[in-house]
């Protein structure tokens, strides 16, 4: 493996030579797998924001009713003059309901991989709130710990983390995560959607939309292999593969090739049988006591939940104690 990685190629730029090495194992490691992370180039976020209007995805709608339904008790809880940083900037939709309601807030963080994406969506936060100092951060938040914002900043802070985009970490990763966030924002905490164990048609349904909008997310990942990498992937070869795992408690994200295939990356070639998969993503669900229960094991203490009422999903207050008050 170290011998192919050594041959990577020049005409990749920094971007993608980090996705052609993670595709590079991916295609030479059994069972193959790669991040979720690189669904979402322009057209994969596209596609992700077409799946959050989906009558199967209840994800999204059902988060945004919660935090209309509780967004005062919320912003009492995070209490003035916070400083806020979101992990992972989206549309801002739902920073900007917490933001209408905070009391003078400090300032608004938003991290996000894709800087053109988080820039855009800065200059439009900007343009509302005129007031609130708002800095991009372009950076990969899975890695609290490496953050540019150890000692940069000032005041309280405190995280927000919707989406349940937690759930797409492994549980390594969730752990890391959250034991580097709660360090992160020692002193303040966090506000964060985790998706909850259901009904498995539920679940199945909401990752095979009859619309297949999913599926052409899913391999949208192999389309921008492709046209960034070079790759040769036949894309109609490959079918879209959902399932829930009651023992893991989660989604599992598949592309299958239906025929033998040879995929080329960087004057390589790797062989896919006919049936073989890709392992795309994964997607956590959790109980309300199980996520709290990591949480506190990562050292934050668990303040307060808000669920929907058929229980589908739920947000957490996570506070992390500063040991020296
Ligand atoms: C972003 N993330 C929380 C979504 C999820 O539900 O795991 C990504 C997604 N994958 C397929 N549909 C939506």
């Amino acid at each position: 493996m170290a011998a192919v990685l050594s041959q990577l190629a020049a005409p990749w730029t920094d971007e993608t030579s980090v996705f052609g090495r993670d595709m590079l194992a991916c295609l030479a490691d059994k069972p193959h797998a790669i991040s979720p992370k690189y669904f979402y180039d322009a057209h994969g976020s596209q596609l992700f924001d077409r799946i959050c209007e989906l009558p199967e995805y209840y994800v999204t709608r059902t988060e945004l009713a919660i935090f209309r339904r509780h967004i005062y008790p919320m912003a009492a809880l995070i209490g003035p003059e916070a400083e806020v940083i979101e992990f992972g900037a989206g549309s801002l939709l739902k920073a900007r309901l917490l933001l209408d309601v905070l009391e003078a807030p400090r300032g608004f963080v938003a991290i996000d991989i894709s800087g053109e994406h988080l820039n855009a969506a800065c200059t439009d936060l900007r343009r509302s709130y005129p007031a609130l100092t708002v800095t991009p951060v372009v950076a990969d938040f899975t890695h609290p710990e490496n953050l540019p914002l150890w000692h940069s900043t000032t005041g309280r802070r405190v995280g927000f983390f919707p989406g349940s985009t937690i759930g797409n970490f492994s549980m390594p990763e969730a752990t890391r995560f959250l034991v580097a966030a709660a360090r992160l924002l020692r002193g303040g905490g966090l506000l964060i959607g985790v998706d909850l164990v259901k009904d498995p048609a539920l679940l199945h349904a909401a990752y095979n939309d009859a619309a297949g909008v999913t599926a052409a997310f899913n391999r949208n990942l192999l389309v921008r292999a492709n046209r960034e990498l070079g790759c040769d992937f036949q894309i109609d070869a490959f079918r879209h593969y959902a399932f829930y795992h009651p023992a893991q408690q989660r989604i599992e994200m598949h592309l299958v090739s239906a025929t033998a295939q040879q995929v080329s990356l960087n004057g390589d070639r790797f062989a896919l049988a006919p049936g073989e998969s890709i392992h795309t993503e994964s997607s956590q669900k959790y109980t309300v006591d199980g996520f709290r229960a990591l949480a506190t094991a990562c050292g934050f203490l668990p303040r307060a939940t808000w669920c929907d009422e058929a229980g589908l999903f739920s947000l957490h207050w996570l506070e992390s104690p500063d040991p020296a008050l």
